[in-house]
Protein backbone atom coordinates (compact mmCIF):
# COMPACT_ATOMS: atom_id res chain seq x y z
CA UNK A 1 0.00 0.00 0.00
CA UNK A 2 1.88 3.55 -0.43
CA UNK A 3 2.07 6.16 1.33
CA UNK A 4 -0.70 8.27 -0.09
CA UNK A 5 -3.24 5.82 -0.90
CA UNK A 6 -3.29 5.16 3.44
CA UNK A 7 -3.82 9.04 4.06
CA UNK A 8 -6.72 8.86 1.53
CA UNK A 9 -7.84 5.95 3.75
CA UNK A 10 -7.33 7.50 6.93
CA UNK A 11 -8.85 10.58 5.88
CA UNK A 12 -11.96 8.67 4.98
CA UNK A 13 -12.11 6.92 8.13
CA UNK A 14 -12.25 9.96 9.47
CA UNK A 15 -14.84 11.49 7.45
CA UNK A 16 -17.15 8.45 7.99
CA UNK A 17 -16.94 8.67 12.11
CA UNK A 18 -17.66 12.29 12.09
CA UNK A 19 -20.55 12.12 9.76
CA UNK A 20 -21.89 8.80 11.77
CA UNK A 21 -21.35 11.51 14.68
CA UNK A 22 -23.33 14.51 13.48
CA UNK A 23 -25.88 11.62 11.79
CA UNK A 24 -26.33 10.42 16.27
CA UNK A 25 -26.29 13.88 17.10
CA UNK A 26 -29.13 14.90 15.21
CA UNK A 27 -31.09 11.56 15.67
CA UNK A 28 -30.97 11.76 19.32
CA UNK A 29 -31.89 16.01 19.56
CA UNK A 30 -35.16 15.08 17.22
CA UNK A 31 -36.05 12.04 19.46
CA UNK A 32 -35.73 14.49 22.68
CA UNK A 33 -38.20 17.26 21.02
CA UNK A 34 -39.84 14.15 20.05
CA UNK A 35 -40.47 13.02 23.26
CA UNK A 36 -41.00 16.29 24.64
CA UNK A 37 -43.23 16.93 22.07
CA UNK A 38 -45.63 13.81 22.97
CA UNK A 39 -45.26 14.36 26.56
CA UNK A 40 -46.66 17.98 26.19
CA UNK A 41 -49.27 17.06 23.93
CA UNK A 42 -50.25 14.09 26.68
CA UNK A 43 -50.07 16.34 29.38
CA UNK A 44 -51.26 19.46 28.06
CA UNK A 45 -54.57 20.09 30.10
CA UNK A 46 -52.89 18.91 33.01
CA UNK A 47 -49.81 21.81 32.17
CA UNK A 48 -52.41 24.49 31.30
CA UNK A 49 -54.09 24.03 34.31
CA UNK A 50 -51.18 24.29 36.47
CA UNK A 51 -50.56 27.11 34.42
CA UNK A 52 -53.73 28.65 35.22
CA UNK A 53 -53.59 27.70 38.86
CA UNK A 54 -50.59 29.40 39.00
CA UNK A 55 -51.37 32.71 37.70
CA UNK A 56 -54.56 32.75 39.08
CA UNK A 57 -53.67 32.46 41.85
CA UNK A 58 -51.09 35.53 41.71
CA UNK A 59 -54.31 37.49 40.41
CA UNK A 60 -55.79 36.88 43.36
CA UNK A 61 -53.74 37.64 45.89
CA UNK A 62 -52.75 41.39 44.37
CA UNK A 63 -56.72 41.67 43.57
CA UNK A 64 -58.36 40.14 47.20
CA UNK A 65 -61.26 42.32 47.14
CA UNK A 66 -62.15 42.99 43.34
CA UNK A 67 -65.26 40.32 43.23
CA UNK A 68 -65.09 40.50 39.24
CA UNK A 69 -61.67 39.40 39.17
CA UNK A 70 -61.34 36.42 40.66
CA UNK A 71 -62.78 34.12 38.23
CA UNK A 72 -62.26 35.97 34.99
CA UNK A 73 -63.08 34.02 32.32
CA UNK A 74 -63.61 34.62 28.40
CA UNK A 75 -65.72 32.64 27.22
CA UNK A 76 -68.40 34.35 24.90
CA UNK A 77 -71.06 32.98 23.23
CA UNK A 78 -73.54 34.53 20.84
CA UNK A 79 -71.60 37.41 21.88
CA UNK A 80 -72.90 37.21 25.41
CA UNK A 81 -69.99 36.86 27.75
CA UNK A 82 -70.92 34.19 29.91
CA UNK A 83 -69.55 34.43 33.51
CA UNK A 84 -71.78 37.82 33.48
CA UNK A 85 -74.46 37.82 30.98
CA UNK A 86 -73.47 40.94 29.41
CA UNK A 87 -72.97 41.71 25.74
CA UNK A 88 -69.31 41.82 24.72
CA UNK A 89 -67.92 44.50 22.62
CA UNK A 90 -66.49 47.93 22.97
CA UNK A 91 -66.66 49.25 26.61
CA UNK A 92 -67.61 45.69 28.52
CA UNK A 93 -64.41 45.49 30.56
CA UNK A 94 -65.47 49.08 31.39
CA UNK A 95 -69.06 48.38 32.78
CA UNK A 96 -67.75 45.07 34.26
CA UNK A 97 -65.53 47.31 36.37
CA UNK A 98 -67.65 50.01 36.85
CA UNK A 99 -71.09 48.55 37.27
CA UNK A 100 -71.00 45.13 38.75
CA UNK A 101 -69.63 45.87 41.81
CA UNK A 102 -73.06 46.45 43.41
CA UNK A 103 -75.32 44.18 41.86
CA UNK A 104 -75.56 41.80 38.97
CA UNK A 105 -75.89 42.66 35.35
CA UNK A 106 -79.69 41.76 35.41
CA UNK A 107 -80.82 45.19 36.17
CA UNK A 108 -78.54 46.39 33.22
CA UNK A 109 -79.65 43.76 30.83
CA UNK A 110 -83.59 43.85 31.82
CA UNK A 111 -83.41 47.62 31.06
CA UNK A 112 -83.53 49.45 27.38
CA UNK A 113 -82.68 53.13 27.09
CA UNK A 114 -81.45 55.54 24.60
CA UNK A 115 -78.01 57.30 25.08
CA UNK A 116 -80.36 60.12 27.20
CA UNK A 117 -81.99 57.69 29.21
CA UNK A 118 -79.15 55.68 30.28
CA UNK A 119 -77.10 59.28 30.80
CA UNK A 120 -80.29 59.74 32.94
CA UNK A 121 -79.96 56.38 34.73
CA UNK A 122 -76.84 56.82 35.99
CA UNK A 123 -77.39 59.87 37.08
CA UNK A 124 -79.85 58.52 39.07
CA UNK A 125 -77.75 56.18 40.09
CA UNK A 126 -75.22 58.67 41.19
CA UNK A 127 -77.90 60.98 42.98
CA UNK A 128 -79.52 58.07 45.01
CA UNK A 129 -77.78 54.81 44.61
CA UNK A 130 -74.24 55.82 45.29
CA UNK A 131 -72.37 55.66 42.34
CA UNK A 132 -69.52 57.64 41.83
CA UNK A 133 -68.33 59.82 39.24
CA UNK A 134 -67.31 58.10 36.30
CA UNK A 135 -65.37 60.61 34.55
CA UNK A 136 -64.19 59.55 30.69
CA UNK A 137 -65.81 56.19 31.16
CA UNK A 138 -68.65 57.92 31.55
CA UNK A 139 -68.88 58.13 27.65
CA UNK A 140 -67.41 54.77 27.40
CA UNK A 141 -70.49 53.35 29.47
CA UNK A 142 -73.50 55.36 27.77
CA UNK A 143 -71.98 54.17 24.37
CA UNK A 144 -71.66 50.58 25.38
CA UNK A 145 -75.22 50.65 26.92
CA UNK A 146 -76.99 52.54 24.59
CA UNK A 147 -75.36 50.43 21.78
CA UNK A 148 -75.84 46.74 23.46
CA UNK A 149 -79.28 47.64 25.48
CA UNK A 150 -80.84 50.67 23.43
CA UNK A 151 -84.53 50.90 22.75
CA UNK A 152 -84.54 49.44 19.28
CA UNK A 153 -81.53 47.23 18.26
CA UNK A 154 -81.03 45.03 21.07
CA UNK A 155 -84.45 44.15 21.82
CA UNK A 156 -84.10 41.59 18.31
CA UNK A 157 -84.15 38.12 19.88
CA UNK A 158 -80.29 36.30 18.42
CA UNK A 159 -80.84 34.25 15.16
CA UNK A 160 -82.27 30.56 15.53
CA UNK A 161 -79.51 27.97 15.60
CA UNK A 162 -80.76 26.38 12.85
CA UNK A 163 -78.05 23.35 12.96
CA UNK A 164 -79.12 22.70 16.65
CA UNK A 165 -83.30 22.23 16.02
CA UNK A 166 -84.58 18.69 15.75
CA UNK A 167 -86.59 19.00 13.53
CA UNK A 168 -90.21 16.43 13.56
CA UNK A 169 -92.47 15.32 10.66
CA UNK A 170 -95.93 16.36 12.39
CA UNK A 171 -98.52 14.41 12.20
CA UNK A 172 -101.97 15.20 11.50
CA UNK A 173 -105.07 12.93 12.05
C1 LIG B 1 -72.52 52.12 44.11
C2 LIG B 1 -73.27 50.98 43.75
C3 LIG B 1 -73.73 50.91 42.30
C4 LIG B 1 -72.96 50.94 41.18
C5 LIG B 1 -71.46 51.04 41.08
C6 LIG B 1 -73.86 50.81 40.05
N1 LIG B 1 -75.14 50.70 40.51
FE1 LIG B 1 -76.79 50.43 39.35
N2 LIG B 1 -77.91 50.37 41.00
C7 LIG B 1 -77.47 50.47 42.30
C8 LIG B 1 -78.57 50.30 43.21
C9 LIG B 1 -78.48 50.31 44.72
C10 LIG B 1 -79.72 50.10 42.41
C11 LIG B 1 -81.13 49.87 42.87
C12 LIG B 1 -81.31 48.38 43.00
C13 LIG B 1 -82.70 48.04 43.32
O1 LIG B 1 -83.58 48.84 43.12
O2 LIG B 1 -82.89 46.89 43.75
C14 LIG B 1 -79.27 50.14 41.04
C15 LIG B 1 -80.11 49.97 39.96
C16 LIG B 1 -79.70 49.97 38.66
C17 LIG B 1 -80.57 49.82 37.50
C18 LIG B 1 -82.05 49.62 37.56
C19 LIG B 1 -82.72 50.96 37.43
C20 LIG B 1 -84.20 50.81 37.29
O3 LIG B 1 -84.85 51.85 37.14
O4 LIG B 1 -84.70 49.68 37.34
C21 LIG B 1 -79.81 49.88 36.40
C22 LIG B 1 -80.26 49.80 34.97
C23 LIG B 1 -78.44 50.07 36.84
N3 LIG B 1 -78.41 50.11 38.23
C24 LIG B 1 -77.37 50.17 36.00
C25 LIG B 1 -76.08 50.40 36.41
C26 LIG B 1 -75.00 50.64 35.53
C27 LIG B 1 -75.09 50.65 34.01
C28 LIG B 1 -73.90 50.80 36.29
C29 LIG B 1 -72.50 51.13 35.81
C30 LIG B 1 -72.32 52.44 35.29
C31 LIG B 1 -74.29 50.69 37.67
N4 LIG B 1 -75.63 50.44 37.71
C32 LIG B 1 -73.44 50.79 38.75
C33 LIG B 1 -76.17 50.67 42.70
C34 LIG B 1 -75.11 50.76 41.87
Amino acid sequence: MSKDRKQIEEQMDRFFWLTLRMVIRGISILSLVIVFGLIFMLAEDHISEMWNNFTHSIEVKSQPLKQYEKSETREVVNGIHQETGLAYGVGFSTVKKVCLSCHSSALITQNKATAEGWDQMLTWMQKTQGLPALGKDRKVIVDYLSKNYGPVDTGRRPNLPVEEIEWYVLELE
